[in-house]
């Protein structure tokens, strides 16, 4: 039986096990899927015993995603531009693929299961680390006006606006934002990580991110985050969390692992949906 993981640190509660067995499920196959708890100094070891072992194929998640990009020797585009690696792919001989299906879920996700229009469409990209960069290069690839990279340290955004060489790119501070009207807005900062009361909010009046019409937060739980209950008080039209992203991201690497076309994310997403509701 072919066996995958996800290394992370945490990682007993990730979804991904829960996800990739449900799509095994669907094609009928067998697979064993466990989450790697592994510490920064463990990390090289534990992903190379892995696949010494026969591991036919893993997840990387926070906070490991740019040490597997440091790690592989193959880089798909996506990840080189990401710069951040989430899915591992074996090619023998101690060879590995790094892959990073983030920024592609993060579409796939806006664009079916939330039903944005990405065309034309000015979006304001909140963050500017690790999870900002996947998302920016991913939106690039899309026929968007405009992103504007907002961060807390606006040296940080100006950098990832450099990197881009892309003009449709800005940077801004918090203070100087101006959203423009119908605008998709992403949050893809670890506020609701980083603030351990849970009840920050990021520095936008409610007045200006009212002229967005949808709110996307690339976080998820339980209930709202606090990014999204912010656009849910400014009364934006459209608001959702990254849940949709994360079955998306699984779905690209499951497709990438099993050399399989299709597999029902919608199914899965409503799964995890109701469980997390509980
Ligand atoms: P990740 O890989 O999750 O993107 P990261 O690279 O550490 O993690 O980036 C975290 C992002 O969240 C950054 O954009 C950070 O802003 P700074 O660059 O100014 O640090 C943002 N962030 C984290 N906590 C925040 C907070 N309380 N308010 C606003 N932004 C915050």
């Amino acid at each position: 039986m072919a066996f995958f993981t996800v290394f992370g640190n945490p990682v007993a509660h990730s979804l991904s096990p829960q996800i990739h067995d449900a799509f095994a499920a669907q094609h009928g196959l067998g697979i064993r899927y466990l989450p790697s708890l592994t510490s920064a100094g463990q990390f090289r070891r534990a992903v190379s015993d892995f696949f010494y072992c026969g591991g036919a194929g893993a997840n990387v998640t926070v906070p490991f995603k740019e040490s597997a990009y440091e790690l592989v020797t193959h880089l798909t585009t996506r990840a080189a531009k990401a710069r951040a690696v989430n899915t591992l792919i074996p090619l023998g001989f101690g060879q590995l693929l790094g892959d990073n299906t983030d920024g592609i879920g993060l579409i796939t996700d806006l664009r079916v299961n939330c039903h944005q229009q990405l065309n034309q469409r000015a979006v304001v990209l909140l963050g500017a680390g690790g999870a900002a960069r996947g998302a920016l290069y991913a939106l690039l690839e899309q026929p968007v006006t405009s992103v504007t990279v907002v961060n807390r340290t606006l040296e940080r955004a100006q950098q990832l606006v450099e990197d881009t060489q892309d003009s449709r790119v800005t940077a801004c501070a918090f203070d100087a934002l101006a959203i423009p009207t119908g605008a998709l807005v992403i949050n893809a900062t670890s506020i609701s990580l980083s603030d351990k009361s849970g009840t920050a909010l990021l520095p936008i009046e409610a007045s200006e991110l009212a002229k967005a019409t949808c709110a996307y937060d690339m976080m998820y739980g339980a209930k709202p985050t606090v990014f999204m209950q912010q656009a849910q008080n400014a009364e934006v039209n459209d608001v959702f969390d990254g849940l949709g992203m994360l079955v998306e991201q699984a779905a690209v690497a499951f497709k990438l692992w099993h050399d399989l076309e299709r597999v029902n994310t919608q199914q899965v997403i409503e799964q995890l949906r109701s469980q997390l509701k509980g």
